[in-house]
């Protein structure tokens, strides 16, 4: 995969086993309710498909695309809908499945969206936080590792929209930002 990974930061055992430890956590809590699992494209498919093989409740699955990178390494403040739920999710119990929160805008925007449609409850289970540069004050339900304040990429996270099928998760190399 060329020189782009400067290391790994994250092995694919290390993401496996805090999986399991996520989805048990989640099973308890989900006991009875009606869970609406909610993958936010494109980042999180890989941490999502191996999360919902781990969570032993019934659930439906739904997706959404927002973009908030305009494909560099910082955000821009800009939130936009891509594509919208296909579950109307009043009256559920919605749980947003995202790959990394940093300065919670993506995330806000979210929360601001589904709560206005009503759920019973929703909840955030996020592989990666990564606080640093937070702009809004944001409480995420499920921390998969908190990271310090680095470029990474991989199990689903992009660099320009490539790396996302590296198996694990890596800091860039700083040579190529
Ligand atoms: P936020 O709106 O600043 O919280 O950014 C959330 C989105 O930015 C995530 O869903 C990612 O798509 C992207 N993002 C933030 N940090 C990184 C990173 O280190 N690597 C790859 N994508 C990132
Ligand atoms: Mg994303």
């Amino acid at each position: 995969m060329d020189n782009v990974i400067g290391r790994v930061l994250i092995s694919e055992e290390q993401l496996q086993a805090r999986i399991r430890e996520l989805g048990e956590i989640i099973t308890k809590d989900y006991q009875d309710k009606e869970l609406v699992m909610v993958c936010i494209l494109r980042g999180s498919v890989l941490f999502f498909s191996d999360l919902a093989r781990r969570i032993d409740v019934p659930m439906i699955m739904d997706f959404m695309s927002l973009s908030s990178y305009e494909g560099g390494t910082s955000s821009t403040g800009r939130v936009r809908i891509i594509q919208d739920l296909n579950e109307n999710v009043e009256g559920r119990d919605v749980l947003i499945v995202e790959d990394i929160v940093d300065s919670g805008l993506t995330l806000h925007n979210i929360l601001n969206v589904l709560n206005s449609r009503n759920p019973n409850s929703i909840k955030v289970c996020s592989l990666l936080d990564k606080p640093h540069e937070r702009k809004k004050d944001l409480n995420i339900d499920y921390v998969g590792f908190t990271i310090e304040n680095e470029f990474v990429l991989g199990y689903g996270l992009d660099y320009k929209q490539k790396y996302r099928n590296v198996p694990f998760v890596g800091v860039i190399n700083p040579d190529y930002i």
